[in-house]
């Protein structure tokens, strides 16, 4: 199996599962008419994004690293009339495409977004309501650090997931100079013995190539 099978097979399970859905593709179009990577998760992955989001009964979702907002339409289209999500993201480009993004989509009522580095934001909330749904998706260095925060910041039986935590098998080279494999691994070694963290991974192929999502509970 290649990477072609691999989105071939992302075709298929979209063309049966997914919908067309021009706020989706509007997002897409407009992040790369602006310039942005096209490093959003795949459609398949939003997908299960929401329904996961659903499925926990999320209230008050957290997402770390917006990008154009395509994960955050996914997952904000999870909430319920009176949800909230806020999403933090550090270029101020990227937070305003999100921001039409969101706005065509018609979730901007329920999404905030903040722009500034996500470390500097996450220590100065002081939120009212705690998170129940927390998506980690930013600069990987600070996996350990954001994991933290969204602990501090969530409710009991919180559900976290940090993506892109396999990159290619790159996770396993122990001798990387990698910032990025580095920090995914030091999130392993974290959360392997975390008292308050129950957690699996799942490597992904699709699309997107082949990576993996962390996927916690907090207790
Ligand atoms: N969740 C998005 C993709 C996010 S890509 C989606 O799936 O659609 C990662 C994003 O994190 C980029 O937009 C990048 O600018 C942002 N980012 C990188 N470092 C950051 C930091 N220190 N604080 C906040 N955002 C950061
Ligand atoms: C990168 C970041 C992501 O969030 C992603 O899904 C894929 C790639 C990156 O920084 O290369
Ligand atoms: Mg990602």
């Amino acid at each position: 199996m290649s990477e072609t099978s691999w989105a071939a097979v992302d075709e298929y399970i979209s063309g049966h599962l997914l919908k067309p859905d021009s706020a989706l593709a509007s997002a897409l179009r407009h992040n790369a008419a602006q310039g942005l990577p096209p490093i959003d998760v795949s459609a398949t992955q939003g997908k299960m994004l929401m329904l996961l989001a659903q499925m926990a009964g999320a209230k008050h979702i957290l997402e770390i690293g917006t990008l154009g907002g395509y994960s955050t339409i996914w997952l904000a289209r999870a909430l319920p009339d009176d949800g909230q999500l806020v999403s933090l993201e550090i270029d101020p480009d990227h937070a305003k495409v999100a921001r039409e993004n969101l706005d065509r989509a018609g979730l901007s009522p329920k999404v905030q977004i903040v722009t500034g580095a996500a470390l500097d934001s996450l220590r100065n909330m002081q939120q009212p309501a705690p998170f129940d749904f927390i998506f980690i998706d930013a600069d990987k260095q600070n996996n350990v650090n954001y994991v933290e925060q969204a602990i501090r910041l969530a409710c009991l039986g919180a559900t976290i997931i940090v993506d892109n935590v396999v990159r290619e098998g790159g996770v396993l080279d122990a001798s990387s100079d990698d910032d990025r494999i580095i920090g995914t691994r030091k999130l392993f070694e974290h959360i392997a013995n975390h008292p308050r963290l129950d957690a699996t991974a799942i490597q992904t192929v699709g699309d997107k190539g082949w990576d993996g999502f962390l996927l916690a509970r907090l207790r």
